[in-house]
């Protein structure tokens, strides 16, 4: 039997800063990186291009998950840790459509249909490489590596999450309300965890780690010490 590049997995909703601690792992221990969300994400804006109306009432799975299955993308490292990837569809830079808050919204009605999932699932486990892989999702524990050598599931409450994302937003000089964001962010958890196909749910062996009421660095020094713990 071939022995299987390492896998941590890093799990939970969104603006639960497990963009940022996955970035930070993968840096640390040179690791490639899979953002499984940016996957989705293209789909979306893929299915956009193509004229689907992701808005409709019902969604066409067969059309979504053929487009999911032909999907012409490429992950470029930047060496940036703040934007730590260009993001291409079919040869174009569509880094900064795909980091939308209208794309998170696209990507998690498509990310509900099983047949993108399956569409999607070959191609996130092709990102496991020697030496290792760290991959960001909600479904990367429980479904896609299932036997990942360390799972964590970082989440907080949706208001610390809708303040942390009011706050990069304004930062960036984008207005939008915190208001919102925290209805926003609540649409999108319920849509997340309650749907049929790979609810979001920690791994019954991850590590879950509330962040609601810690610092980044706090957070980074538990997933670290863990990881050292588990890994090396
Ligand atoms: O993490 P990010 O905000 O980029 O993810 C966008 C959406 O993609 C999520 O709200 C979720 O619906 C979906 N997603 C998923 N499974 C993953 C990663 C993301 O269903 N592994």
């Amino acid at each position: 039997m071939t022995e299987k590049a390492p896998v941590i997995a890093v799990d939970g909703p969104s603006g639960s800063g497990k963009g940022v601690v996955a970035t930070h792992l993968a840096e640390k221990y040179t690791f490639h990186l899979l953002d499984s969300g940016a996957l989705y994400r293209l789909v979306g804006v893929a299915a956009r291009q193509a004229g689907i109306d992701l808005d409709a009432e019902s969604l066409d799975e067969g059309r979504l998950g053929d487009l999911a299955f032909r999907l012409d993308v490429a992950f470029e490292p930047t060496g940036d840790p703040e934007d730590p990837l260009i993001l291409r569809l079919s040869g174009e830079n569509v880094t900064d459509r795909v980091r939308s808050d209208a794309a998170g919204v696209d990507a998690s009605r498509v990310a509900a249909i099983q047949r993108v999932r399956d569409s999607l699932f070959a191609l996130q486990q092709s990102f496991r490489r020697e030496p290792g892989l760290v991959a960001d999702g909600r479904d990367m524990g429980t479904v896609v590596f299932p036997d990942a050598d360390v799972k964590i599931y970082l989440t907080a409450s949706a208001e610390a999450r809708a303040e942390r994302r009011y706050n990069q937003l304004k930062h960036k000089d984008i207005g939008v309300s915190l208001h919102d964001l925290f209805h926003s962010i609540q649409a999108r958890d319920e849509r997340d965890m309650s749907r049929e196909a790979s609810p979001l749910r920690p791994a019954d062996d991850a590590y879950v780690i509330d962040s609601t009421d810690m610092t980044i660095e706090e957070v980074l020094d538990n997933v670290l010490a863990l990881v050292t713990e588990k890994l090396f």
